[in-house]
């Protein structure tokens, strides 16, 4: 495995994105992590991440944001990035001062010698730069490998201690050649091999589960996306019966999504899937709430009403799981060094583990969201989970606008059943990230038959995005967006008219409210 250390950059985790994708694990620790936690990882080789801070000012004060200096004598391969490169350099002898120019965006880099990091790569490429700071003098025994114009070092090596030093960044797609770099530093310089797969993987994480639960029961809440569908089948797969995955029908959710996930999983979860109808309780606790982060509120607090109450049902229970995923751990700064700015506090069931007392357990606390999708497969889950549309926790309640009643409810979910039926007929249920049905409160006057009609207007929102975090909207063709529009106004005598949202985000959200 490889160890990054984290010294706070924002591409700190796409190093690690990059690292994997080659099928070598690594996994990211503070950038002040102590010695003994680096050796006992045994890696192959360590990544200095970039960082916010200056290697210029920093020097001989108290908060040096240095790693362990043993690292450099760990003896294995290390390779610094930009901030990490800049404080290798100081720490073993060389100089860093301000940079007469800053860089940012792209600069050519020359290449002066072959070195084992750049084997197979041209001598001019591209590099993505984003520095105010430079190696003004190398360090010792230390060689210039390549330069670019602003930053004669920016490319450095001590090939006998097998130390490198980079002050671009080759984990941003930018970087031409980028993944190769990264490659030569992992099997020709660490010796690493592709062979990190999701198969060994269950294996040990299974062993561990086991392990770590013992003979105590425990409990996940199940919603049928992706994450906890992958968690609730990797657990029942360690620990069988012990799990309890519960299932919440919230009355909030796509039409018939309770038979579907007792199609999809009873078989494969036996007694271990419970599923309970709330949704009497949900519509009572939202009755009368207009305001958006009431309703979600609301919901939150009943979510957790309902799940203690199911939870005193069962003896014996000592876990509750969840699917947190790597990105959320680094983002509420657990992992990390702290030094990147907190992005989000992260809930997946806001207030449940502190409300129930349990120890929490957290098996893909090291993966990505593409890797528990690929694990997904490998535990053999129906595409139909795994390559599923992302659905907010607090369901169709943020997509109603205004009070959210069971009558609205239901229609929300017709609406949206002949979407999801439409675009998956018409095969472009992959090229969107998300796609769903609004009813915006407002009233449109139309015609049916010889009468007229005064009833609500629904709109489409349909999205492209990678993360969720930016999203395009989807250009929908025309002809099935006529369909979909026809059959809905047709179909469902309370809505009048159909409108299609075409806002990207920013600066709107995805969801409506
Ligand atoms: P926004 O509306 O913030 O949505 O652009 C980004 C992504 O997050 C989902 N979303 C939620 N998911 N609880 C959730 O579990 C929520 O309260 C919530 N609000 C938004 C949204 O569906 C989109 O994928």
């Amino acid at each position: 495995m490889i160890v990054i250390l984290d010294f706070g950059s924002q591409y700190t985790q796409l190093i690690a994105r990059r690292v994997r994708e080659q099928k070598v694990y690594c996994e990211i620790l503070p950038y002040n992590a102590s010695i003994d936690v680096i050796r006992g990882k045994h890696p192959a080789g360590v990544i200095l991440s970039g960082g916010p801070s200056s290697a210029v000012e920093t020097a001989g004060k108290d908060d040096v944001y240095e790693p362990h200096p043993a690292v450099f004598t760990l003896g294995v391969p290390v390779l610094g990035v930009c901030y990490g490169h800049q404080i290798m350099a100081r720490m073993l002898g060389g100089k860093v001062k301000r940079a007469p120019r800053r860089e940012f965006g792209l600069s050519k880099m020359t290449l002066k010698s072959a070195g084992d990091l750049f084997v197979g790569i041209e001598p001019k490429f591209d590099v993505w730069m984003s520095h105010g700071d430079e190696v003004a003098a190398l360090p010792h025994g230390f060689k210039t490998v390549g330069a670019t114009e602003n930053a004669p070092l920016a490319a450095i090596a001590n090939t006998t201690k097998r130390l490198y030093g980079l002050q671009f960044h080759p984990e941003v797609s930018h970087t031409e050649h980028g993944n190769d770099i990264i490659n030569n530093f992992l099997f020709e310089i660490c010796g690493e091999a592709p062979d990190w797969q999701m198969a060994g993987w269950v294996a040990r994480a299974t062993a561990e589960i086991k392990v770590t639960v013992g003979s105590s029961k425990v409990l996940l809440a199940l919603s049928g996306g992706v994450d906890s569908s992958v968690a609730a089948v990797l657990l029942h797969e360690a620990i069988g019966e012990q799990l309890l995955a519960v299932f919440v029908d919230t009355g909030l959710l796509k039409a018939g999504e309770t038979e579907r996930i007792r199609r999809l999983f009873g078989k494969r979860l036996e007694d271990s899937l419970i599923t309970v109808d709330a949704s009497v309780e949900f519509f009572a606790a939202l009755k009368g709430i207009t305001d958006p982060e009431k309703k979600r509120k609301a919901i939150g607090k009943t979510f957790i009403e309902v799940f203690e109450r199911e939870a005193k049902r069962y003896q014996g229970v000592g876990f509750l799981a969840q699917g947190t995923l790597y990105t959320d751990v680094i983002e509420s700064g657990r992992a990390a060094s702290g030094m990147a700015h907190v992005i989000k506090t992260h809930h997946n069931v806001g207030g449940l583990p502190e409300k129930l007392n349990f120890k929490l357990l957290e098996p893909f606390k090291n993966l990505f969201k593409d890797e528990v999708r690929l694990l997904g497969k490998e535990l053999d889950i129906a595409k139909e989970v795994v390559g599923r549309h992302p659905f907010p926790g607090p369901g169709f309640a943020v997509r109603i606008l205004g009070e959210v009643t069971r009558e609205r409810a239901h229609i929300i979910a017709e609406a949206d059943a002949i979407i999801d039926e439409e675009i998956r007929r018409e095969g472009i249920y992959d090229d969107i990230w998300q796609i769903f049905p609004v009813l915006t409160g407002a009233k449109s006057v139309g015609v049916v038959g010889d009468q007229r009609s005064y009833e609500e207007v629904l709109a489409i929102r349909a999205v492209t995005s990678v993360d969720g975090m930016t999203a395009d909207w989807y250009r929908m063709p025309p002809s099935i967006m006529a369909n979909i529009a026809t059959r809905i106004v047709n179909e469902l005598p309370n809505i009048s008219r159909v409108v299609y949202d075409i806002s990207s985000k920013p600066p709107a959200t995805i969801e409506w409210e």
